[in-house]
């Protein structure tokens, strides 16, 4: 099925927050939205799916509600929680290569936007970025995050709201652009199982040819700049999703309440025993609740049966090794250009080109 884009012009204000700190004049910018935006799959049908399975298991994108998008900024900031840090010290200490690498007159284009600051830094280090494109699903946080970029930097602005993970047309800066970078740091690409991501990254890579068919002569087809996490010792990567204070556990729980309130479930907190473990087969780690005692769930009219020690798949974070995740491009299309890391390796930020071109 083909969406059709509908150009809508949108006041998108940015919140200064009211603390007065920052004095910014213009705190609202008016953005062109390009809307592709897929009718998404109802929440009780995407819930009963997954839990009507054999294997118990829950979309690990259902984490990002309000509060649950707060309780990951908090996770960032957990001292067993590396990665966050340790990606933005990559990016502070090589953000000019990185940009050098882009070139001038780059289109960035950020799937899965967040109000990053990683992104931020990025586009700091680009001398004249052609146009920032931040692609996302979820439409409030995509024109508030846009509205903060375009306040803070000389950059034309162009969301795109869309799901990342489909095909979706890109907009045409009025800049002239050099060339097309996909910007997708954050080990988010860790979410996805090994497939999806191979998938994904050749969607990516179509992306870059596709727009430099259209452009017929001249335009390079541009790269891919992905951050994931490395493997490293199991005790750090559990300690990373088990953490002392519990957030990470709250964060899951999270998910339980919001789906009981949303969904008028009756899924009690109480009942699941958090934990998250290195799988090796999968070379993930995975996070699960386990019911701590057999009981029947209520679920907007439908009962789900849990036994005990029944568990809920909730989220995979798969970490590669350099020369997995090289071979994971590869065998999508793209070969590895450049690669930066910190001291020990624990995590990778990395430039892609389409192969062939
Ligand atoms: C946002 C997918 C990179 O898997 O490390 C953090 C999400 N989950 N703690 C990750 C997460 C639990 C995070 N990613």
């Amino acid at each position: 099925m083909r969406e059709n884009p509908t150009r809508e012009r949108a006041a998108a204000s940015t919140d200064n927050g009211g603390g007065g700190a920052v004095p910014t004049t213009s705190s609202t910018a008016t953005l062109e939205l390009l809307e592709c935006a897929p009718r998404q799959r109802p929440l009780l049908d995407e819930v009963l799916d997954g839990l009507r399975g054999t294997q118990k298991s829950l979309p690990a994108k259902l984490h990002y509600d309000q509060r649950g998008s707060m309780l990951f900024e908090q996770i960032c900031s957990l001292d067993e929680y590396y990665i966050t840090r340790t990606e933005l010290g990559i990016m502070q200490r090589t953000a000019a290569s990185v940009a050098e690498a882009l070139g001038d007159g780059c289109m960035l284009i950020e799937p899965g936007s967040g109000a990053s600051l990683k992104t931020d830094l990025l586009l700091e280090a680009m001398a004249t970025p052609a146009a920032y494109v931040p692609v996302d699903i979820s439409r409030d946080f995509l024109l508030e995050a846009a509205a903060a970029i375009a306040a803070r930097h000389e950059v034309e602005v162009l969301p795109v709201w869309a799901d990342f993970t489909r095909r979706h047309p890109l907009p045409t800066p009025a800049a002239s652009i050099n060339s097309r970078a996909i910007y997708f740091p954050g080990s988010t690409v860790g979410n996805f199982s090994r497939p999806e991501a191979g998938r994904l990254l050749e969607l990516f890579a179509e992306l870059l040819r596709e727009s430099q068919a259209e452009q017929a002569g001249g335009v390079p087809a541009g790269s891919v700049v992905v951050g994931f996490d490395c493997k490293k010792e199991i005790p750090r990567m559990e300690a990373a999703y088990n953490d002392a204070e519990g957030v990470t556990a709250e964060f899951n729980y999270n998910v339980l309440d919001r789906l009981s309130r949303e969904l008028g479930a009756d899924l009690d907190r109480d009942r699941f025993e958090f934990r998250a473990d290195w799988d090796e087969e999968v070379g993930a780690i995975v996070s699960r609740l386990w019911a701590k005692e057999s009981h029947a769930v209520d679920i907007a009219g439908s009962t789900v049966q849990f036994e005990a020690g029944e568990p809920i798949r909730m989220e995979e974070s798969h970490k590669y090794t350099p020369a997995e995740f090289e071979q994971l491009a590869g065998a999508a299309g793209l070969g590895l250009e450049k690669f930066w890391s910190d001291d020990s390796r624990d995590f990778a930020v990395v430039q892609l080109r389409p192969l062939g071109c």
